[in-house]
């Protein structure tokens, strides 16, 4: 494979067994593995992706990192540290209102000097996104364009490796569960699942997307990134398993459920969950144990995106109070 890649993450996370939440839910066997503790800024599953990301970005000569997200988004925070790291600039577009208090990501944002550009409708993100990239080509300080979530084939890459490195953990799992929204975590799961050959099932929470979509989108970019590594190898949409029954509240929107889980996961095993994503998922996937959805005997883990500062958002802190 002759795929440029920087390697910075803390590489191998840990999995881990979760004896007292399996108990306390009278569930299947549970399993965590710790991609909240890949690195760089907090971790999370970014740092995989921008491992090549970045070094794409660098291989093409670019000077700028510029993409664009949430106001608390994780990626956003991981691009803006990435480049810190490797002396890019960093140019982000954030939907929202400029606030005089920055908490959690958006904090963080500015302090790896990143250059914020405040989009009030995401309807308008990707002309606005557009537009900072020309100008800093115009400026001469040659943007690199790092997709949303950084899900493209360059970036899903991150987690196909994920999946060999699963595998070489010698860990057997009936079904990894995770809280899928961009698509590349999953479609470079489920690339890997197939490559390197892993029996359980991959499961896709979803945070904020139809079902639909995910599928499409993700076996769309499972064949993309198999290019990258080899011969193509085509995905359809029955490949992918999804399930978007927990996102009706809409796209950060914390509810009782998302709240539930997060307490579980902190009182029966000291960890911690974001309040968007993977307490999201975390709670589809409590709600499925309760349902019977899991057999007792089947052994699941939750693939630990990361997330946590926005824990710290004000915008997030009063639900946990
Ligand atoms: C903490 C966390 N988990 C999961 C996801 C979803 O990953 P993907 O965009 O690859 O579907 C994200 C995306 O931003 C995230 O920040």
């Amino acid at each position: 494979m002759n795929v440029p890649r920087l390697h910075f993450a803390n590489l191998l996370t840990s999995v881990e067994t979760l004896p007292r939440l399996s108990e306390a839910l009278g569930g299947p066997h549970l399993l965590i593995k710790r991609d909240d503790q890949t690195g760089l800024a907090f971790g999370g599953n970014k740092t995989r992706k921008l491992e090549f990301l970045a070094a794409e970005a660098r291989e093409q000569g670019a000077k700028t990192l510029i993409t664009g997200g949430a106001l608390q988004s994780n990626h956003c925070r991981q691009t803006a540290a990435a480049a810190a790291r490797f002396g890019f600039k960093c140019i982000l577009v954030l939907t929202g209102d400029k606030s005089e208090r920055a908490s959690g990501n958006l904090l963080l944002d500015q302090l790896f000097g990143a250059e914020i550009v405040y989009v009030a409708d995401r309807k308008d993100r990707d002309r606005i996104l557009q537009e900072a990239f020309d100008r800093a080509t115009k400026e001469g300080t040659k943007p690199y364009l790092v997709p949303y979530g950084g899900s493209n084939a360059t970036g899903a890459l991150g987690y196909a490796f994920a999946m060999k490195e699963l595998i070489d953990q010698n860990v057997s799992a009936d079904w990894i569960v995770f809280a899928t929204s961009s698509g590349g975590t999953h479609a470079g799961l489920l690339l890997g699942q197939r490559i390197f050959g892993f029996n359980g099932k991959i499961l896709g929470i979803s945070v904020d997307e139809p079902e639909e979509w995910l599928k499409k989108e993700v076996s769309q970019l499972a064949s993309a990134t198999s290019e990258k590594i080899g011969e193509r190898i085509e995905f359809t949409p029955a490949d992918v398993l999804v399930n978007a029954d927990y996102c009706d509240a809409g796209y950060g929107v914390v509810t009782e459920r998302e709240r539930e889980a997060i307490r579980l996961f902190a009182r029966h095993e000291g960890l911690l969950l974001d309040p968007v994503y993977t307490g999201r998922a975390a709670a589809g996937m409590i709600d499925l144990i309760r349902k019977g959805f899991f057999k007792r005997d089947e052994t699941v883990l939750f693939l630990h995106t990361g997330g946590l500062p926005a824990l710290f958002a004000d915008q997030y802190t009063h639900e946990f109070r």
